[in-house]
């Protein structure tokens, strides 16, 4: 039964997805200040121009190529909400860089699209500075101190659900925590001055527009259960497109961040309302927990790919070293073969397969587990997964894992390996400053249990954890012991804001998804489409994307997105190849002659703000 409630749950997170839903042998090198310069337009220009080619789509793939992105001159916002976009540019034009923006958008995100803009949840941000300095902050949420391994089995030692709904299914909220952090070492303007556009989206209410009330309606049944139902479904139903919305108890909290800074979060009646929330209901944050809470700065991940240098995300997120791992297979490849064709699928899906074989099993919160961190990101060691690849045919899981158990024979395997609500924003300023957040709830509208005192819903980060290691979470994941659940631990994230430089060390991508595991495949499908496939930012977003994540051992391909052809093909060479729907939602942005191209998925309702 409660198994039954986890699949139609799991059911329900992907239709949501879906509905808004060379060979260089440099090792990475470290990221505080890696001295590249932000902009060279003239040499934008050549890439662009000269180096961009038509993309050929198969004929039933709906999404068409050359779509116009969104041009600035100045400035661009890609987020999954406009206004939470304009709020961004709103603090662009009051002269804040790109920090203080991402900041502004973070913060009015949590009002204007509640399903996954949070106070409540956390999230990762990846800056490349004008001036060369990069940073990563890590504001993922953590297991509270009552935390225990089994927390999340019955009596007889099954998984239930709570780990997915309900006030157990939360961890302590990092996301004060990290946009004030952000802020204050990268930021120009006062905390106040930045959040001033949430302060009046919350105040003084906003429009709905038809995405915010459908994805109400769709999830009406969890919001119900808990204090939210009063403010998001009046009389039952969601509140409806065309209604000015106000939320005067959010208001109010973010007052007291405006005023206090985190400590109007973490201390104080805020974090008050939210253990009183806790008790009501049978959860286990406490003030003591919130009080602990602290978001890490970190090195980025920085890697080369055919010359371009990516900086991405590092533990507690897999993001970055998947992605990592992923490209170093993959660029060992004189070209990847033409998009869409078999061959491609196959390279770039056993790539796949092979890096979450070590993502599942080898990274955590790197606080708890020592992580590998310079072999998985060795471009000898992914010449040694890249081996193991046979040229037409495919390797199940199985033997994957086996072979790659025998190229760590001192590290015997931590696990036995067996056997969708986040969102991406992109900022850029005029001068060069670029930052990539990804931030989440988890599923939709997070755990459902809603702060009435506070006004604002708590995540369900806790099933990110490997709730019973060897047994699959909400999104199939199975991971091992190292991401097993312990107090003060980070669960272990997909999350991959990623930024990409060109070969002469310029700003080029910002990119990100949501997802699940599914947000390291999109992601990178977008950096390899305009790298490899030399797309332009449109058609490398609206380009058909692929999954594998090793377990299931599936080939998931979005829905007529290769030729059947192809698909037969596949099939001939060993894949359990299948149809899915909606991989990842995409916000980027790219570097072109005089300013920026933005992009929001054209499979969600976001869209760009540009100045
Ligand atoms: O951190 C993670 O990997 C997940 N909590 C992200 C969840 C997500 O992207 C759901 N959205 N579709």
């Amino acid at each position: 039964m409660i198994s039954m409630k986890r699949n139609v749950l799991l059911v329900a997170a992907f239709a949501a997805v879906l509905l808004s839903c060379r060979s260089a042998q440099t090792p990475p090198r470290s990221a505080t200040d890696i001295g590249s310069p932000s902009r060279a337009p003239d040499l934008g220009l050549a890439l662009y121009s000269g180096d961009r080619r038509p993309a050929v789509f198969p004929a039933a793939w709906p999404l068409k190529a050359g779509r116009r992105a969104v041009f600035g001159a100045h400035a661009m916002v890609a987020s999954d909400a406009p206004l939470a976009g304009q709020a961004g540019i709103e603090i662009i034009r009051q002269g804040g860089n790109a920090v203080d923006a991402a900041v502004a958008v973070g913060f009015a995100l949590a009002v204007v699209y509640p399903e996954a803009g949070n106070l409540g949840g956390g999230g990762y941000m990846v800056m490349h500075m004008a001036d060369g300095r990069a940073a990563a902050l890590d504001y993922r949420e953590v297991a509270p101190l009552a935390a225990t391994r089994n927390m999340y089995l019955d009596a007889e030692g099954n998984l239930t659900d709570k780990s997915i709904v309900g006030p157990l299914a939360s961890g302590v909220p990092g996301a004060v925590a990290g946009l004030t952090s952000a802020l204050a070492k990268y930021g120009t303007m006062p905390l106040a001055q930045v959040m001033a556009p949430a302060l009046r989206y919350a105040e003084e209410g906003f429009v709905v527009d038809s995405a915010f009330s459908r994805a109400l309606s769709t999830n009406a049944t969890l919001i119900a259960q808990y204090g939210g139902k009063a403010v998001f479904l009046p009389e039952g139903t969601s509140v409806a497109p065309g209604t000015r919305f106000r939320q005067p108890v959010l208001a109010r909290t973010l007052r007291r961040i405006a005023e206090q800074g985190a400590a109007g979060f973490y201390r104080g009646e805020t974090a008050q309302a939210i253990a009183d929330e806790m008790r009501r209901d049978g959860g286990v944050i406490t003030t003591e927990d919130l009080t602990r809470y602290r978001a890490v700065w970190r090195e980025a991940v920085v890697s080369t790919y055919r010359g371009y240098t990516l900086l991405t995300m590092p533990p507690s997120s897999s993001g970055g070293i998947t992605i990592t791992e992923t490209l170093n297979i993959l660029e060992g490849y004189d070209s990847l073969a033409p998009f869409g064709s078999a061959r491609a699928t196959h390279l770039l899906g056993s790539a796949y397969q092979r890096a979450f074989v070590d993502r599942n099993s080898q990274l955590a919160d790197p606080a708890f587990y020592q992580v590998p961190m310079a072999k998985l990101t060795d471009k000898q060691y992914a010449s040694r997964l890249r081996a193991g690849i046979q040229p037409m045919h495919a390797t199940t899981t199985a033997d994957v894992e086996r072979d790659m158990a025998t190229l760590r024979p001192d590290e015997p395997m931590r696990s036995r390996l067996e056997g969708t609500e986040t969102t991406h924003y992109s900022v850029v300023d005029e001068a060069g400053n670029a930052v990539a957040t990804t931030t989440t709830l988890n599923a939709l509208y997070g755990s459902g249990v809603y702060v009435r005192d506070a006004g604002f819903f708590l995540n369900d980060e806790m099933d990110d954890f490997a709730a019973q290691p060897g047994k699959p979470n909400m999104f199939g994941l199975v991971q091992g012991e190292a991401n097993a659940i312990q107090p003060g631990k980070r669960m272990l994230s997909a999350m991959s804001p990623t930024i990409v430089l060109d070969r002469t060390g310029a700003l080029l991508l910002v990119v990100g998804s949501r997802g699940g595991p599914r947000i390291i495949t999109s992601t990178s499908q977008v950096i390899l489409n305009v790298l490899d496939h030399h797309m332009i930012l449109s058609d490398a977003m609206s380009a058909p994307r692929i999954h594998h994540q090793a377990l299931p051992d599936t080939l998931r391909i979005e829905r007529n997105g290769l030729e059947p052809a192809v698909m037969d093909s596949l099939r001939a060479m060993g894949y359990a190849v299948g149809w899915t729907s909606g991989i990842g939602l995409v916000n980027a942005i790219m570097r072109v002659p005089g300013g920026y191209e933005g992009m929001s998925d054209p499979r969600s309702s976001g869209r760009p703000v540009a100045w």
